[in-house]
C-alpha cells in the first residue's frame, strides 16, 4: 500500500529532530557575521524567517578552515565564536523554528585574497571567478578538511543547532572533486567515481561520527554542474545511493549549478549583469562587463525547475529528499509532497517575504512576490536582501 501523502505544513520527523513542518528556509549567504562572529543583525536575519513560519532556517555559511571562507567576515568554529551561536539557536527556537548550520570548504570557490591563503582545489587551475590559481590539495590538506567538518559538527551540537547541512554543491571543495571536469588526479581521490566520491562520503562520515544522532545531518548535494563534461545526474544518482548505504546522512537537499563555472544554473531568471559589476573590484569588474553574459548565462525560470532532475534520484533512493529550486507557494509544495519528496528547501521566496508561510498557513492561495531578478545575490557581502524590500533604514 502506498504512503498518504504528508501534508506539508504538519510536524516531520527529520533523523532525530522533530520539524514544526517540512519547510527549510535554504542557506542563503547572509553577509551579517563580522570577524567570524555572529552578529545581532544576523540573530535578526534568523528570527525573522523563524518568527515566519518556518520548520527549519539555515546559517550559512559556516566555514570549516579559514581557507574555505568565500569572504573574509564569515562565521569560523572557533571557541570564540560558540556564545554568539548559542544566543543565535536560542532565539530562534525561541520562535517555534529549529536551526540548521550549512557547513562546507568553499574549495575553488574561496577567496584567496580575503583569507590571505590560496583556495584548494583538486589540482593548480587557474579560475577567472576568482582571478587566480588554486592550490592543488595534498593528502594532509584533505584531512585536515575532514576533520574540520567533524569539528563544526560536534560545535554546532554544543552551540545548540538542530541540524547540520554539509555542501557537497555548486563546485564547492567537495564538489569539486566531484567533477570530471574539475578534477584529474591520479591518486585515490580522482579518476573513477568512487574515488572522486570518497572526499564526499569521509566528510559525510566524519560528520555522522561526531554528531551521532543527537542533531541531525543533511548534506546539499549537485546533481548537474550545468556545465559540459561536468558532474551529472548519471553520476549524482550513484552518489545518492552511496550516502544512503552508508548511512551518513537524514536527507538530502538535492541542488545544481556551479559558483565557480555556471552560477545562474544554481537559480534560473534573470544575469543582474549591471548590478554584479558594480560590486567587483577591477579586474574582475572589467571581466563582468567585457565577458559577464557569457560567464553570467540566463536560464529561463519556472517553479520547481530542478524537480526533473530530482525525480530521478527520487526513484533511486529511500532517503527523505528535500525538494529546492523555484518553490514558492503552497501548489509548489503539493506538488513536492505527492512526488514523494519529504521537504522542500526555499530561498529567494523567503527572501522576498520572511513571513509567506505563516501567510500562506492563512491563505493557502497566496503567491510569492519574488520575480526572480536575482539582485539579491550582489548584496551578499553587505547584508543579503531582497532589492524591493525596504530596510528599516531606508524607512527612517
Ligand atoms: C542571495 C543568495 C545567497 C545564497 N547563498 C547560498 C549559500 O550560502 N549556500 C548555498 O548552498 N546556497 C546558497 N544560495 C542558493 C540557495 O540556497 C538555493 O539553492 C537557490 O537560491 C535556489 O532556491 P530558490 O529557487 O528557492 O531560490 C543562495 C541563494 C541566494 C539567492
Ligand atoms: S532580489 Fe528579491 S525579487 Fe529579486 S530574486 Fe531576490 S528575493 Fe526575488
Amino acid at each position: 500500500m502506498k504512503d498518504p501523502i504528508p501534508d506539508v505544513l504538519a510536524p516531520a520527523r527529520l533523523g532525530p529532530v522533530t520539524l514544526r513542518n517540512r519547510i527549510v528556509k535554504a542557506a542563503t549567504y547572509e553577509g551579517l557575521s563580522k570577524n567570524s562572529l555572529v552578529t545581532d543583525e544576523l540573530i535578526d536575519f534568523h528570527v525573522r524567517h523563524a518568527a515566519g513560519g518556518v520548520g527549519m532556517t539555515t546559517v550559512a555559511y559556516c566555514a570549516v578552515a579559514p581557507d574555505g571562507r568565500t569572504d573574509r567576515k564569515q562565521i569560523l568554529w572557533t571557541d570564540e565564536a560558540l556564545p554568539g551561536l548559542r544566543k543565535l539557536t536560542e532565539a530562534v527556537h525561541a520562535e517555534g523554528a529549529a536551526v540548521a548550520a550549512q557547513i562546507g570548504h568553499a574549495g575553488p570557490v574561496a577567496s584567496p585574497k580575503g583569507n590571505g591563503a590560496p583556495a584548494l582545489g583538486p589540482g593548480r587551475h587557474f579560475h577567472a571567478t576568482t582571478t587566480s590559481f588554486t592550490k592543488a590539495a595534498t593528502r594532509a590538506d584533505l584531512a585536515r578538511v575532514v576533520r574540520g567538518h567533524g569539528y563544526a559538527g560536534r560545535m554546532a551540537v554544543e552551540a545548540g543547532f538542530d541540524a547540520v547541512e554539509i555542501h557537497l554543491g555548486h563546485n564547492y571543495l567537495a564538489s569539486s572533486f566531484l567533477s570530471p571536469k574539475i578534477n584529474h588526479r591520479g591518486d585515490e581521490y580522482g579518476g573513477s567515481l568512487a574515488n572522486r566520491a570518497r572526499l564526499s562520503r569521509d566528510i559525510a562520515r566524519a560528520v555522522r561520527d561526531a554528531v551521532g544522532d543527537r542533531i541531525a545531518v543533511t548534506a546539499k548535494l549537485n546533481m548537474d554542474d550545468g556545465v559540459p563534461g561536468g558532474f551529472w545526474l548519471d553520476e549524482a544518482v550513484q552518489v545518492a545511493r552511496w550516502l544512503e548505504e552508508d548511512g551518513t546522512v537524514d536527507a538530502l537537499e538535492l541542488t545544481a549549478g556551479s559558483s565557480l563555472l555556471n552560477p545562474m544554473y544554481l537559480f534560473k531568471g534573470d544575469a543582474p549583469l549591471r548590478e554584479f559589476a558594480a560590486i567587483m573590484p577591477q579586474p574582475m569588474k572589467l571581466g563582468v562587463q567585457l565577458f559577464g553574459r557569457w560567464k553570467l548565462r540566463s536560464y529561463p525560470y519556472k517553479d520547481l525547475y530542478l524537480l526533473e532532475d530530482a525525480r530521478q534520484i527520487r526513484a533511486a533512493v529511500k532517503l527523505p529528499l528535500i525538494l529546492l529550486g523555484g518553490v514558492t507557494d503552497k501548489a509548489a509544495m503539493d506538488t513536492a509532497m505527492e512526488e514523494g519528496f519529504q521537504f522542500v528547501a526555499m530561498a529567494r521566496a523567503l527572501l522576498r517575504e520572511p513571513d509567506l508561510i505563516k501567510r500562506i498557513k492563512d491563505k493557502p492561495g497566496t503567491r510569492s512576490l519574488c520575480i526572480h531578478c536575482n539582485k539579491c545575490m550582489t548584496e551578499i557581502y553587505a547584508g543579503t536582501r531582497c532589492v524591493l524590500v525596504q530596510q528599516p533604514s531606508q524607512l527612517a
